[in-house]
């Protein structure tokens, strides 16, 4: 090749680095499951296609463990560049320390406003009329997954709904099955808690207890319903010996376990083994009984950075983000649904057209990271792992603990 050839290879090399700001950005979050890894890739994708770098800062062991690691690095003065929580109030402390990037500007030049829906989402990441987290999805804890290679085994026909779920259990016992397969993390049981108490108890007791706190609901008859039916979970879990939510799911996927009552996310496992819905599983919202979903789910947020360059490409990280493309790429991967109306999810599976429904119908509830503060839901966690691994205490002790925490949530 000539010099004058050579001279404009490199010169066009140079211009093409130059031309785009080649930034990584470390990101953190707490997806590190088979499904979820596939999911982060998505993002991963799509960032780099921006000419910049997703720096990825899986951190494992699930939400409950990852966020006290990203708290304390933001403030400690060792901040990633962007990082997950779940939708509501998990970083409000952040924001009112003013350590967080304020989106407000991005978010108003792109629409986010008209974008998001439900705008509940986007409300959740607005403080004093300011924008501080890009949504990134919709999970709904309110799922029952079962599996019917082990309801086949059992020689008993699916269940439609919760009550024949219970009804099948010793029969999956008989056939060496593990009825209900539940992890040990403490949120496992909270979840569990959750989807008991919009299933078994409905839509106005819940909204009694999880938005007007409202004790005697949570003392009374009706709850008392919902207590019963976690004594008869707790019963159905016994002998579920792992520790990871996917793990459980798993058992599911092998048809070791007849059934887990898992978030959305549960997907992405299924996806990942090439299992169908509606063939190889059956997914049941709000246990096949009161069909509502929350909006929880996922929001990334962008510490302050010094370095111009690097707030820069967190823009450019929160614009992909909510992008039709990204959105459509990662929430497919992920199992969960999109934060924005206008896409198309012609591949969605049919328990993701389920979910797309409900979401249509508007039968919705906020996520309870919206409505309790983290440490009210941590007293909820606490209480419901003890109660399902301590047969010692009664439905009635757990009921009468359970209104006490209502009493002083703030
Ligand atoms: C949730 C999160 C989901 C899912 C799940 C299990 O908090 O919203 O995206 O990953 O944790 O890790």
């Amino acid at each position: 090749m000539n010099t004058f050839k050579l001279f404009l290879a490199g010169a066009s090399a140079l211009a093409l680095s130059t031309s785009v700001n080649a930034t990584d950005l470390e990101v953190t979050h707490w997806w590190t499951s088979g499904g979820e890894a596939a999911a982060v890739a998505e993002f991963a994708k799509a960032f780099d296609a921006t000419g910049n770098k997703w720096v990825d800062g899986a951190i494992a062991g699930g939400g409950g463990t990852a966020r006290p690691v990203m708290i304390s690095r933001i403030t400690g003065g060792d901040p990633m560049a962007a990082t997950q929580f779940n939708h509501g109030r998990q970083a409000e402390e952040l924001v009112e320390a003013g350590l967080m990037l304020d989106l407000t500007e991005l978010a108003e030049k792109e629409g986010w406003k008209d974008i998001v829906n439900p705008p509940s989402l986007l409300d959740s990441c607005t403080l004093d009329g300011k924008i501080y987290c890009v949504p990134v999805n919709i999970h709904s804890p309110q799922w029952l997954w079962l599996s019917h290679a082990a309801f086949e085994k059992a020689g008993v026909p699916v269940p439609g709904n919760w009550d024949e779920y219970v009804a099948a259990a010793p029969k999956l016992r008989e056939a060496g099955i593990q009825p209900l397969a539940l992890g040990q993390q403490p949120w496992q049981s909270n979840l569990l808690f959750g989807a008991v108490q919009i299933g078994v108890g409905g839509l106005d007791l819940w909204k009694q207890i999880n938005l007007e706190k409202d004790v005697a609901a949570a003392s009374g008859p009706e709850m008392a319903k919902v207590f019963q039916a976690m004594a008869d979970a707790r019963n159905m879990a016994d002998g579920s010996n792992v520790q990871d939510w996917n793990q459980a799911t798993n058992m599911v996927i092998t048809g070791t376990a007849g059934g887990q009552i898992m978030g959305d996310w549960a997907q992405g496992e299924f996806q990942v083994a090439n299992q169908v819905a509606g063939e190889d599983y059956t997914c049941l919202p709000g246990l096949g009984v009161n069909e509502y979903l929350s909006t929880g789910g996922d929001a990334f947020y962008f510490p302050k950075l010094k370095d111009p360059e690097k707030a820069a490409a967190q823009l450019e990280l929160a614009s992909m983000m909510i992008s039709k493309e990204a959105q459509v790429a990662f929430n497919l991967k992920k199992g969960s649904l999109p934060i924005r109306g206008d896409i198309n999810l012609s591949a969605a599976n049919d328990c993701m057209k389920k979910g797309l429904e409900i979401l249509a119908t508007g039968n919705l509830l906020p996520s309870g990271d919206q409505v309790f503060s983290a440490d009210t839901q941590t007293q909820f966690n606490d209480l419901m792992v003890e109660f399902m691994n301590d047969k010692s205490i009664t439905p009635e002790d757990a009921q009468e603990r359970y209104a006490a925490i209502v009493e002083a949530a703030d």
